[in-house]
């Protein structure tokens, strides 16, 4: 069966979208590479710069998008993955929930042109804040659910397994923890059911002298580390855009990789009506099913509000 040539239209291209548009062109997973965004000349030069981008030294050389150009809505018709990464970065001292207006303001503005486009196949949202846009990107473009997926908890889970990699002296590989939950200040570590080669993760960080308390100090780290990363350069960019790959690879791949992601909920945690981070099987198809990590009591009162809270702001953004 000879391969179907993939097609990605990239909507938004600031530093997240760029830095995506980069590590696309390195793992050369998808043959054609369309951006869009509003600073059209941005764009075009961006597709000029991204096409030398090439190791020419390098045999897998052709695997790399063999085109790669500046476009428009109308080319989503043929995609099979339109990653949306349009949208207001936060500023410093702002949140990413502070963000809802404008940015549900700009989605709206572009899921319907490309649903107009006749497109039929993944949307993959990054936009701030995550949860709520997946959520708005389903709404607005009356897609199946397992056909609108968000980043969710994909960077924050990274965050977490490099941090206890660090403080493990493992690699993070080796670790299978998640950051649950909103992407955001309500964000939580699932340490109760967390693993290192299939030893509890808690027990095997108090046999290395690694307190519940030093854990709750990782745990906060990594839900602040936007803030300290756009304190210091003013915005993040390398770790979204490799995990927007890294979900990229198990569409095109048909993986069925667990990955976590911004899934959307049907009973699984007690929720329903929402996009939340939480693992989830993707493949070719999407998202082909949530995997409900079973929570302790906490874990699942931490769930319930940050549902919560973003059910508020959803309800608020959408009214
Ligand atoms: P940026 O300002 O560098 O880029 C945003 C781009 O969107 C700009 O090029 C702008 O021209 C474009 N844009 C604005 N309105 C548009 C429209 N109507 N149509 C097409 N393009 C439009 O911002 P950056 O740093 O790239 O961040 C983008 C978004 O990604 C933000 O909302 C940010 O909070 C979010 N983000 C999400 C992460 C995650 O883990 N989900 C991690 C990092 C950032
Ligand atoms: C991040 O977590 C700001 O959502 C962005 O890096």
């Amino acid at each position: 069966m000879s391969k179907h040539h993939q097609k990605v239209v990239l909507v938004g291209d600031g530093a997240v979208g760029s830095a995506y548009a980069f590590a696309m062109m390195q793992q050369g997973l998808a043959e054609e590479l369309v951006i869009v965004d509003v600073i059209k000349e941005r764009t075009v030069g961006d597709a000029l710069d991204l096409e030398d981008a090439l190791d020419l030294e390098d045999a897998q050389v052709f695997t790399a998008p063999k085109q790669i150009y500046s476009g428009d809505y109308s080319d989503a018709k043929d995609a099979d993955l339109v990653v949306i990464t349009a949208g207001a970065p936060q500023k410093p001292g702002e949140t990413r929930l502070d963000l809802v207006n404008k940015n549900l303001k700009i989605l709206s503005s572009i899921v319907q042109p490309i649903v107009d486009s006749g497109f039929n196949g993944i949307f993959l949202v990054a936009a701030n804040p995550v949860d709520i846009l997946t959520y708005a990107t389903w709404k607005f473009s009356g897609f199946p659910k397992n056909k609108v997926i968000g980043s969710g908890t994909s960077l924050d889970s990274s965050r977490l397994r490099v941090a206890l990699g660090n403080k493990l002296d493992l690699d993070p590989r080796s670790i299978e923890a998640y950051i649950l939950g909103e992407h955001g200040d309500t964000e939580f570590a699932a340490y109760d059911e967390a693993t290192v080669g299939g030893v509890p993760l808690k027990d095997y960080a108090h046999n290395k002298g690694v307190t519940d308390s030093d854990l709750a100090d990782i745990e906060d780290k990594v839900r602040n580390k936007a803030y300290e990363i756009i304190n210091r350069k003013g915005a993040t960019y390398y770790g979204v855009a490799t995990s927007l790959m890294r979900i990229t690879r198990a569409i095109f791949r048909d993986e069925n990789a667990i990955l976590p992601v911004g899934a959307s909920l049907e009973g699984q945690y007690g929720l329903d009506d929402i996009f939340i981070g939480t693992p989830a099987i993707i493949n070719a198809s999407g998202l082909a099913g949530v995997v409900e990590i079973p929570l302790s009591d906490d874990e699942k009162a931490k769930m319930a509000n940050s549902a919560k809270t973003l059910k508020q702001v959803t309800k608020d953004g959408l009214a």
